[in-house]
């Protein structure tokens, strides 16, 4: 063991987010991965016996032999990634966040008003929230979360419109890949030759038009004042593995055209502290000009998965502009996310050192 790497437990490990984050550590500069948990189903038996690995290869040799320990037990750890489901990580992850610092991929604390909810190349500074969440609830670590896998791709394509030109309208439609059902997910006679209108009976939709505004809004010593976008979401789970993809349009508030648009994300670059992060792409927005780009197969492990896809922006007869936006769900929208919120907090001081 390198003794100067942080010591991180990943919480719902045998689930698809939680071996994506497994993967994405292997090596990693900073962190180590000293604790597994699970369900009952599954603690007290060896990770690499139990789990049932749905990426390609085999779990890595440096967790395969650890013994997969309860989700309610806290652990002498600096870091608590989670891959909960929203019920557990609703009653778990304040238990570690008390102790330690919790970055969260579940939903239940995301639109909470002193959990951060952070992507690091659009609000970094929203990690000082962790300041007040400290006073206000007496802990010693920190929860922070990232937003829905969808969110991610279409938060970090809106944010340099929104700083230039302002928004007001965005509309927005989705074509999400089985994998961001977990596993097993959607049952195979539900999702071949055919897609689904719905995700999680109208709750995607909702996170979809919520979450942005938090993403996007103001912090101060007050608090998040939201984003005033109006926004409007559709979604469909389509027969992708791996990809979200969405579908947009919006309006500004002070006038865009696809000219302007270009030029905003050809001269936006994520802030410095970021840019320098272990896990963070050398470009985390990546604008296409072939008029059949970006697509899923093709274009969603750009930047190790880390990179959002931008391409056909064009201009739009109702609104200022279309586009469409690709970032892979389980790295980018998941793993990848939680794993870079992790490297901010450790940058920002706190947590790890
Ligand atoms: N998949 C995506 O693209 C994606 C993207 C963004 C966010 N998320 C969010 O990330 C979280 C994990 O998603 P997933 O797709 O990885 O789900 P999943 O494949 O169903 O895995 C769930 C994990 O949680 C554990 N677990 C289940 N019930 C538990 C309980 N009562 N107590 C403790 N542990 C429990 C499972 O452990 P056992 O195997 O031991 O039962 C498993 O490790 C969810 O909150 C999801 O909404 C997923």
């Amino acid at each position: 063991m390198n003794s100067k790497r942080i010591p991180v437990a990943i919480l719902g490990a045998t689930g698809a987010v939680g071996q994506r984050m497994i993967q994405l550590l292997e090596n990693h500069p900073w962190f180590e991965i000293t604790v597994l948990t699970g369900s009952d189903r599954t603690v007290g038996r060896p990770y690499g016996e139990l789990v049932r690995w749905v990426l390609d290869g085999a779990p890595p040799a440096s967790v395969a032999n650890l013994i997969v320990q309860p989700s309610d037990v806290v652990a002498e750890v600096a870091i608590a990634l989670s891959a909960l489901p929203t019920d557990a990580a609703k009653l778990y992850e304040p238990l570690w966040a008390a102790h330690t610092a919790v970055c969260s991929n579940a939903s239940s604390y995301r639109m909470t008003s002193d959990v951060p909810l952070i992507i690091p190349e659009v609000n970094p500074e929203h990690v000082h929230m962790i300041d007040d969440q400290r006073k206000a609830r007496g802990w010693r670590g920190a929860l922070v979360t990232n937003p829905n896998c969808s969110v991610i791709g279409i938060a970090m394509a809106l944010k340099p419109l929104y700083d230039a030109v302002g928004l007001d309208i965005v509309q927005i439609a989705t074509l999400q890949a089985v994998s961001g059902a977990g596993y097993p997910g959607v049952p195979s006679l539900d999702i071949i030759d055919n897609i689904v209108p719905n995700i999680a009976n109208g709750v995607e939709e909702e996170k979809i038009e919520a979450e942005p505004c938090k993403i996007l809004g103001r912090y101060d010593n007050a608090g998040i004042t939201m984003a005033q976008m109006r926004m409007s979401a559709q979604v469909t789970r389509v027969p992708v593995t791996d990809g979200h993809t969405a579908l947009i349009s919006l309006k500004s508030l002070r006038g865009l055209t696809v000219e302007n648009a270009n030029e905003i994300y050809s001269s936006w670059q994520a802030p410095q502290l970021v840019r320098d992060l272990p896990s963070s792409p050398a470009q985390p927005l990546i604008i296409h000009t072939h008029p059949e780009r970006p697509q899923p197969r093709r274009d969603r492990d750009l930047g190790n998965g880390m990179s959002v896809s931008i391409g056909r922006i064009r201009s739009c007869p109702v609104n200022d502009l279309r586009m469409v936006v690709l970032s892979h769900n389980t790295i980018r929208g998941a793993a990848g996310g939680a794993i870079l919120n992790a490297e901010l907090l450790v940058a920002a001081g706190y947590a790890g050192k």
